[in-house]
């Protein structure tokens, strides 16, 4: 069958559909060398040399993420982080970046501190509104826009394709964290986006066992060129094991996605008018902010991501996560163990969120066993 044709879940499941062509093996090797043989002409025909530059353990997870996101190329790196830094990196200091004020937290202060004191001009905006980013971008100065979609831990929604027009009018490249949509649900470089990047810890690996980052680019130009050596030279490369436990995450990228987004959206709707419960933060609630751009912009479902603020405050908040059996209590998300978690404990100062928030990653549990378990947690902490 014509590959080009395959739906991105045939894509997935079978990573390509690559076969090993040495020994016929239809999952891959791992390769663990860090250097290549030379040609005895001085030459690197197999082009590879060194593997802080290159490893063929990347190479079919790089290209399976580059189809799913319909870019054209991608980076595997040791972690979401290394992976968003690079992208900052690539700048030069003096430069003007817009970054949203609800974002992922350890991100949100790395630009505060490291980025600004490294010269890069951040500014954090609401990005959720365009009138306020189009009165931010400063054209031939702003050289970057950066998108949370849908953004922790208040799972507010973004308009890419609103904010690219706006972006590139001035001049900006847009990069988007699309951690918590994946490309299931969300395709930024669809929207226009310049950059896709992605905490592969979570969802693309799916099995809370290994720590990675992507990106992915729309072009290979220049810009991808100077991150690709930013990631060279700075080593923050995923180690061949991980690449590979990527790979097999991957393949049930799909069925994960639509099985957390199916019951978030369960939950989210049970616990939207419960007596313990102030408010449900989820995009797939027809009251949320920006649940209008989310039908639009995700297909499939609103992902597995939402937060609960529970009745009583903060005290009340933690004596739920007290509580609770099935649901795990620890950070992360995309696992296919829910996990449930005081918030702003985890953030500290400078949080947006509020001190009765829960964030909850839901996974792929039965969600009747969830919606259980939950409302015994806050029944007793209400006790
Ligand atoms: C939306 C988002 N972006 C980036 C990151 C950073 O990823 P990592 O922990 O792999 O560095 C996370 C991690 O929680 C995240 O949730």
């Amino acid at each position: 069958m014509d590959d080009t044709r395959l739906r991105p879940d045939s894509i997935a499941a079978q990573a390509l559909g690559w076969i090993d062509e040495q020994t016929r093996a239809i999952t891959p090797p791992i390769h663990v060398s860090s250097t290549y043989l030379r040609d005895p002409d001085n030459q690197y025909r197999s082009g590879r040399g060194y593997a802080r530059a290159d490893n063929p353990a990347f190479d079919q997870a790089e290209a399976v993420m580059a189809r799913l996101e319909r870019g054209a190329a991608a980076a595997l790196f040791a972690s979401g982080m290394a992976a968003a830094t690079a992208v900052f990196q690539a700048l030069a200091p003096g430069d003007h970046v817009l970054a949203p004020k609800v974002m992922y937290w350890s991100l949100r202060n790395w630009l505060m501190n490291f980025a600004r004191s490294w010269g890069l001009d951040v500014e954090f905006i609401d990005m959720t509104d365009t009138g306020a980013l189009a009165a931010a971008l400063r054209p031939g100065r702003t050289r970057l826009v950066w998108i949370e979609t849908p953004a922790n831990p208040l799972w507010t929604v973004t308009d890419i394709a609103a904010s690219v027009d706006l972006a590139h009018r001035a001049g900006a490249r847009v990069a988007v964290d699309s951690t918590v949509a994946t490309p299931v649900l969300t395709r930024p470089i669809e929207h226009g986006a310049d950059l896709v990047m992605h905490a592969a810890t979570k969802y693309l690996n799916g099995h809370s066992d290994l720590l990675a980052g992507v990106l992915v680019t729309r072009a290979d130009d220049d810009a991808w060129k100077r991150i690709k050596t930013i990631r060279a030279q700075l080593g923050g490369i995923l180690g061949s094991f991980e690449s590979w436990l990527l790979l097999r995450g991957m393949r049930t990228l799909y069925l994960r996605v639509h099985a957390a987004s199916a019951s978030a959206q369960r939950v989210a709707e049970h616990f939207a008018r419960h007596a313990l419960v102030e408010a449900v933060l989820y995009p797939g609630l027809p009251e949320a902010q920006g649940h209008a751009v989310a039908k639009r912009q995700m297909q499939g479902g609103f992902g597995g991501m939402l937060s609960i603020r529970a009745k009583g405050g903060e005290a009340a908040a933690i004596a739920t996560a007290a509580h609770v059996g099935l649901w795990k209590r620890a950070t992360s998300l995309g696992g296919c163990e829910s996990l449930i978690e005081h918030r702003a404990s985890v953030e500290g100062v400078g949080t947006p969120a509020p001190p009765d928030l829960l964030r909850l990653s839901v996974g792929i549990e039965n969600v009747d066993d969830l919606i259980e378990d939950l409302e015994q947690a806050l029944r007793r902490a209400h006790a």
